[in-house]
């Protein structure tokens, strides 16, 4: 600990290391000791590049007398091993998405954290940006009334055009369901509850992909799952949803997210971003000429109110921020690992319902975390 801040190491100094790096190292309320990697010179020149003073192997990290929090940013394949080390350890975790590839380690982990008596959290943390926490107060001021249903699409032709090591992106643990999907389930458990039961579609359009872009641009690379899965959602509530997570479609279409209630529809901004306004659409009494004159496929967004959403002050380590300021307060953090669980149990049970064409119901369950007060900026400090 570094004043009262709280200590934190970065374990994977890949592509979004930068992201939380750039945020990490400017929050008043931590600081970051240790950049860390299996391959030694990336952990180092990330580590040079942010400023970081230490750099080295997770057991550098571990071995830090200042770290608390260890943000685990490994590949999802490695995350529960990795996560599961550094509880060992006696440190907090934080861990990107997914919490594990599967259920059995998604539970290990959380029965470590808690007969350690420390912290789990899980991205996403957009769950606590500007956008979709505005959505969650709108929700539960009755904006929409009861919330009915949802739709949400996330489609395009994949990630293997921009990202340098893509393998993992149609590895287990990753696909448009496991890599994107962790996004929307969050969201919609934010904002309706968690899920029930699902049903659920699936396929890959080709058996190989080809990288894009790097230095390995040209290599050719297996699909090891689907990559195009349709998902129909029942709420613990009753509430209803229907979901594209695509990665075949040549037309990208991300983070379309519509709720409908008894009093309107809400357009929710995309869950893999931090803000973006609201848009509502109000309950009214149509008419056959109003029907007729609106000609398209909907009405125009013209017609919609726009609810503004104050611009993010921060992105990815926010909910690594509110871990560290909840471990100060004694109070339960909000990206929790339970939300992860719940999650995984998600994609898991849609997985299952894909390949048995049959209704898998979600075992677990976890409550909707509190919204954080009005106006949390993360560069005012809590400690
Ligand atoms: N790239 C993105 O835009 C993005 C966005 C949001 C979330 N994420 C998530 O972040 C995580 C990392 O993604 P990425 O794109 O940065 O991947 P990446 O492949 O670019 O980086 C992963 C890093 O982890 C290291 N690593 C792997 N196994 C390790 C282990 N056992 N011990 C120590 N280091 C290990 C690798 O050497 C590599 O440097 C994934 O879970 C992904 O879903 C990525």
């Amino acid at each position: 600990m570094t004043g009262d801040r709280v200590g934190l190491a970065i374990v994977g100094a890949g592509a979004i290391s930068d992201e939380y790096l750039e945020n990490l190292t400017r929050f008043p309320d931590v600081s970051v000791h240790v950049v860390a990697d299996a391959l030694p010179d990336r952990a180092r020149s990330q580590a040079k590049k942010h400023g970081v003073p230490g750099w080295g192997t997770i057991d550098d990290a571990l071995a830090h007398p200042d770290v608390e929090i260890v943000a685990n940013l490994t590949i999802p394949a490695a995350h529960a091993e990795v996560s599961a080390a550094i509880l060992r350890a006696g440190r907090h975790v934080w861990t990107e998405k997914p919490l594990a590839v599967d259920l059995a380690s998604g539970a290990e982990l959380l029965e470590l954290a808690t007969r350690r008596g420390l912290r789990l959290g899980c991205a996403p943390d957009t769950i606590l940006g500007p956008g979709l926490q505005a959505a969650q107060r709108a929700i539960a001021s009755g904006l929409i009334g009861e919330p009915l249903s949802a739709i949400t699409l996330m489609q395009d032709p994949g990630p293997e055009s921009w990202h340098p090591n893509p393998e993992f992106l149609y590895a287990k643990g990753g696909g448009p369901l496991w890599d994107r999907g962790p996004y929307y389930l969050a969201m919609l458990t934010l904002l309706l509850g968690p899920l029930r039961s699902v049903t659920a579609v699936a396929r890959s359009a080709s058996a190989q992909r080809t990288i894009g872009d790097g230095s390995r641009a040209g290599t050719a690379f297996p699909v090891e799952v689907p990559t195009h899965v349709g998902v129909m959602t029942e709420f613990a509530t009753g509430a209803l949803a229907q979901s594209v997570y695509s990665f075949d479609s040549a037309l990208p279409r991300n983070g379309f997210v519509e709720i409908s209630g008894t009093e309107g529809t809400l357009a929710v901004p995309d869950p893999n971003q931090f803000t973006g306004d609201l848009l509502l659409f109000p309950a009214r009494r149509w008419t056959v000429d109003d029907l007729i004159a609106i000609g398209g496929v909907e009405p125009a967004r013209s017609e919609w109110t726009v609810l503004p959403t104050p611009p993010s002050t921060a992105k990815r380590g926010t909910g690594i921020l509110d871990m560290a300021s909840s471990i100060r307060a004694g109070v339960a953090h909000r990206a929790s690992g339970e939300l992860g669980y719940h999650v995984l149990d998600a994609l898991t049970a849609i997985d299952h319902a894909a390949t048995s064409r049959s209704c898998v119901e979600v075992q677990s369950t976890v409550e909707s975390p509190e919204a954080l007060p009005d106006g949390w900026d993360p560069y005012d400090t809590a400690l």
